[in-house]
């Protein structure tokens, strides 16, 4: 990932809720590039205080408990700033963002469609609080862009094969909603200040140290564990899994872009795959893997392929992994750790998200 039309070397970076899945990852590889990264965290939500202080019976804790800390040593390793925050606090908030930073990643919340609709107060205490901390701040600051984190579900159920960021947007359900109406006000937020932002809008990520379970890190598992497979869904639903490399990349892209600012990017591969197409790579790997399939029950809609033209043609976004090619990658992952690490799957969850 060398040869980005943006530089970053020196920037000076804020990851916000930057310990968690896509933040870790984000941050290591802006650190590889030079960049000045700090994360920031509260550690409270699908981390390590929760992990540690809630009695989670749908979670293999002890293994994922080990990603976390595998997380924590890597950015630790890297030389990474690592610091406490609640961003729900906006004290706390306006003391980190007066340090000046070129870009902040605001990525707190609570990051699971099931989870934000069964706590929805929790649901704006993680991520609606924090957004309207941090643009308070940020909308006096032009000099810093923030890039904020929606999600594919604020088009809502998919009327057709493909959307793009010019499609109308029917969220539903707590996640979706909070996520469209962040987008809704830095928009209408920087038609009157000097609010500098850029949206990304990712969809069914996948990659190592992930503990979000959701339907790509199930399958896995359960494979991994010799136990049937359950998809709770249509036998052809389709999702645009992306893999987090990709990611990183549009997240990188949006962050420092000139032709980022004021726009909402699809960040995808762009070509949306069966659910199902996971089941058969799988095989390769665990050839006697059991699938079922029943019926539908998903917090999440039915979507389809993200198109990504306008980030290619903007900002010169250019996805590199196929499912075909990042999932073997995740899998490998899991077989290759799982020979020095505990890798033992107990719990038994199916997909429904
Ligand atoms: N992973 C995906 O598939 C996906 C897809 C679309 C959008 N997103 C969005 O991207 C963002 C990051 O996702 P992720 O997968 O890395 O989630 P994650 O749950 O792994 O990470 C979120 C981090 O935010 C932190 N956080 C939550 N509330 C906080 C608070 N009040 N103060 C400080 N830190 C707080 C958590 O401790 C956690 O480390 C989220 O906004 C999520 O909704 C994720």
């Amino acid at each position: 990932m060398n040869t980005l039309p943006v530089n970053v070397t020196g920037k000076k970076i804020l990851l916000i809720g930057g310990a968690g899945f896509i933040g870790h990852n984000l941050a290591l590889e802006l650190k590889r590039q030079g960049a000045d990264v700090t994360v920031a965290d509260g550690f409270r939500v699908n981390s390590l205080l929760n992990l540690a202080t809630e009695s989670d019976e749908t979670k293999d804790v002890g293994v994922y408990q080990d990603f976390l800390n595998e997380r924590l040593s890597l950015l630790r390793a890297a030389k990474i700033k690592l610091s406490i925050l609640d961003a729900s606090s906006r004290y706390a908030i306006a003391k980190t963002l007066d340090q000046g930073f070129d870009v902040v990643y605001l990525l707190a919340a609570v990051s699971h469609a099931s989870r934000s609709n069964s706590q929805p107060v929790s649901a704006i205490d993680n991520g609606l609080i924090p957004f309207v901390n941090v643009i308070t701040e940020l909308s006096t600051k032009p000099e810093t862009r923030l890039v904020y984190l929606s999600s594919s579900t604020v088009y809502g159920n998919f009327t057709k094969d493909s959307v793009d960021e010019t499609d109308t947007c029917r969220p539903f359900g707590m996640y979706a909603l909070l996520k469209h109406v962040g987008e809704r006000i830095l928009d209408e937020t920087a038609q009157h200040t000097d609010l500098n932002f850029s949206v990304v809008r990712p969809s069914a990520l996948y990659g190592e140290r992930c503990i979000s379970r959701r339907v790509s890190q199930i399958f896995l598992e359960n494979a991994f564990a010799g136990r049937e497979l359950v998809f709770l869904g249509d036998q052809d639903e389709k999702l645009d899994f992306t893999y987090i490399q990709d990611l990183i990349q549009g997240l990188m892209l949006a962050g420092l872009h000139p032709n980022a600012r004021g726009e909402i990017f699809n960040i995808t591969f762009g070509n949306a795959q069966r659910v199902l197409k996971l089941t058969e790579i799988l095989k390769d790997y665990f050839p006697n893997i059991e699938v079922k399939v029943k019926e539908r029950n998903q917090a999440t809609p039915l979507r389809g392929t993200l198109l990504n033209d306008k980030a290619r043609n903007l900002i010169g976004f250019e996805p590199q992994w196929p499912l075909e090619e990042g999932y073997r990658n995740y899998i490998t992952w899991y077989i290759q750790r799982s020979k020095d690490h505990n890798m033992i799957f107990n719990t038994i969850t199916q997909t429904n998200e």
